[in-house]
């Protein structure tokens, strides 16, 4: 069976200080209830050398929440997967809805981060998903398959890849996908991975999941772990789905 991943995606939410403490507590809590599944970070930008000396020598993974398609250069503003690298990172994550809606991150700028980030040997995480209209005109597996076709489209198959299906209508409203939904769709996403030969790739679910939905949801076939928001926040909500 595919190992599970539980990855936390913290946004534009604590400061260093606020990681320290969170990775001290967590350590702690981790000690005690061991997770059967890979733990993987993506603390913003200016925390992640914070997150990088604190889980140094742990078992925890961590990564970046976007990067730039090149090491280094005249690119203001932008992050480097060179220095995440650099930094022991191991994942990148790419296309999360937010960059697509408010930065508008497109299928094509996700192909060309895939690319970059397994060229440097880093693990894109690609995160897809249908908005609230595309489901009700049952455009779901249309929106979907087209997000994977394009994102992967410059894919290096026997690279590491992680994808995270999130429908936009579930991140950060509290409404989370059904378990029917959930497993209705992450059975399309592992087809469509499965014609492009991915069929290796574990998929992650994502949308307002919490320790006490968790557990509906990950024994369904094809549904390999999560993508946490708001409940990753605090370590012992977060430490409770991690060992589910
Ligand atoms: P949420 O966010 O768990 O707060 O809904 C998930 C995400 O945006 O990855």
């Amino acid at each position: 069976m595919m190992k599970k991943i539980f990855a936390a995606n913290w946004k534009l939410f604590k400061t260093p200080q606020e990681t320290r403490d969170f990775f001290t507590s967590f350590k702690n809590l981790l000690s005690s209830s061991p997770s059967s599944g890979e733990i993987v970070f993506f603390p913003s930008a200016i925390c992640l050398e914070a997150a990088s000396i604190s889980l140094k020598d742990s078992k925890i993974s961590w990564g970046a929440q976007n990067c730039y398609i090149k090491a280094e250069g005249a690119f203001t503003g932008e992050n480097s997967a060179q220095t995440v690298k650099s930094l022991g990172g191991q994942y990148i994550l790419i296309g999360h809805s937010e960059r697509r809606s408010l930065f508008l991150e497109k299928d094509e700028d996700t192909a060309e981060k895939v690319s970059f980030v397994q060229s440097l040997g880093l693990i894109p995480m690609l995160c897809i998903g249908e908005t609230l209209q595309e489901r009700e005109s049952n455009k779901t597996v249309e929106v979907v398959a087209r997000q994977l076709r394009q994102g992967l489209s410059r894919v290096q198959s026997g690279k590491p890849l992680v994808v995270a299906y999130e429908p936009v209508w579930a991140i950060g409203t509290g409404k989370v996908a059904t378990a029917e939904q959930v497993a209705e769709t992450h059975k399309s996403v592992f087809e469509i991975l499965k014609s492009l030969g991915l069929e290796e790739t574990p998929i992650l679910y994502g949308g307002s999941v919490k320790a006490d939905n968790a557990a509906g949801l990950i024994n369904h076939p094809h549904v390999n772990g999560f993508l946490v928001g708001g409940a990753s926040l605090d370590p012992e909500s977060f430490i409770k789905i991690t060992s589910v």
